[in-house]
């Protein structure tokens, strides 16, 4: 049981000054702007520069989110920094940002959740505070996927970008907060993005490196239905957990990898699209630094506001998914500290209805969900014969 609130108190974001359009692309590999814009929603990304890392870019966001929250490395307990891309694979990034910040009391664990880690991160930050056993916890999504992907591979080096966000979490006394969270993995799909020739079962050679099997491989179509599936149902669940439907949502934080993947997951959950945060156009997928970064812009440009119901969601390499609903407290100082026992002090009739709207809301999902399943299937095999049909005229 919890005995405190946790309470995200500073944010930040950074991304390299570097941008790379779509146009760019088009000049190194056999692609177009328009395909990559219709099929996935990004125009342009951020790449470092020469000699730019992983700390470097969470190191800045990091400063940031300290500023915000008024407080100084010194008084962090522990950093939690997710990322796929760390400097070095021995010793652990979090260690060296640690150092960086001078966070010297603080530990410090790196994460690798794919581009779920910071949800990952999010919610084990929040367990620690709330029990009272840390105040201040820095979480960082943090990623330089430039260096990861093979620059010649079509089907991949389109759809990622560098990039950092983070966030102090805070121990509090006053109601709000995390509500729930749902933190999954499908590891059955773990070949279904992977760098195959790094680590302890696959150590690099020359061979290897010149199969670039050090690159990033995925089976996209894999991943966009795995990403389709587990959205809406982690929606779903997180916000059944907390006892409330998409209606009372004022602010849908998705992980940014493909538009498509998040106007499915918009229209089977039945939110407003305005509600949406959508920033992948500008950045692409930045994996574990995309919701801390959407997250940044969206406190930046006051789309959330005090009181509001947040949702964070993201999928990734794993196969992983996480989402976690919060609360966001109005920024007063704690003062009457208030027993987590007597709040919410909800009367049962109140209750007992948000249960009935709750069900209500997840059959309306599940039928919109079977709906465009079956639309889907339908729809394939006319897709597929029409395509087969261009490719014989082309012929
Ligand atoms: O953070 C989690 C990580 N990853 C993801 O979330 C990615 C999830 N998957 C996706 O977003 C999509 O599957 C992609 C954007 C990667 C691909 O879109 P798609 O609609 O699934 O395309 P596809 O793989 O079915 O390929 C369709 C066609 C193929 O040509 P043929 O076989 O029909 O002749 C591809 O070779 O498009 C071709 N293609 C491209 N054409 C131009 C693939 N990549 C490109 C490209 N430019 N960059």
């Amino acid at each position: 049981m919890s005995l405190y609130y946790s309470k995200i108190t500073g944010w930040g974001h950074y991304a390299p000054e570097r941008i790379l359009t779509n146009d760019d692309l088009a000049q190194m590999v056999d692609t177009s702007d328009e395909w990559i814009r219709t099929r996935t929603g990004i125009r342009e990304r951020h790449i470092a520069a020469e000699g730019q890392a992983t700390v470097d870019q969470a190191y800045h966001a990091s400063v940031q989110a300290l500023e915000r929250a008024g407080i100084s490395a010194a008084d962090l307990d522990l950093i939690i920094l997710a990322t796929s891309t760390p400097d070095y694979l021995c010793p652990p990034a979090s260690s060296m940002l640690e150092d960086r910040l001078g966070a010297s009391k603080a530990g410090a664990m790196t994460l690798i959740a794919g581009c779920t880690g910071f949800v990952y991160g999010l919610a084990t930050a929040a367990q620690f505070v709330q029990t009272g056993m840390y105040e201040h916890v820095l979480v960082v999504g943090a990623e330089t996927l430039s260096y990861a992907v093979d620059w010649e591979d079509r089907n991949t080096c389109i759809l990622f970008g560098d990039g950092a966000g983070a966030v102090i979490v805070s121990r509090s006394h006053t109601p709000g907060g995390l509500q729930s969270m749902i933190l999954g993995s499908e590891g059955s799909g773990w070949d279904a993005l992977i760098a195959p020739g790094i680590g302890s079962h696959a150590p690099m050679t020359v061979e290897t490196l010149e199969r670039k099997e050090h690159k990033l491989r995925m089976n996209g179509r894999q991943v966009f239905k795995f990403a389709t599936r587990v959205m809406t149902e982690a929606v779903t669940e997180v916000l059944s957990d907390a006892e409330l439907t998409i209606h009372d949502v004022d602010v849908l934080i998705p992980h940014q990898a493909n538009a498509r993947i998040i106007d499915l997951a918009v229209r089977r959950l039945g939110i407003d699209k305005d509600k949406v945060i959508i920033n992948l156009d500008r950045y692409g997928n930045t994996s574990a630094a995309s919701v801390p970064l959407a997250l940044a812009e969206a406190l930046d440009s006051g789309r959330v506001q005090p009181g509001d119901t947040v949702v964070m969601v993201a999928f990734g390499a794993g196969l992983t998914y996480a989402a976690t609903v919060w609360q966001w407290q109005p920024e007063t100082a704690d003062e009457e500290p208030i027993l987590v026992t007597n709040w919410p002090v909800p009367e049962t009739m109140r209750v007992q209805a948000q249960r009935v709207r709750t069900a209500a809301w997840r059959l309306q999902v599940q039928a919109r969900t079977k709906a465009s399943d079956a639309a889907m299937s339908l729809m394939l095999p006319l897709y597929t014969f029409r395509k087969g049909v261009k490719k014989r005229l082309k012929k």
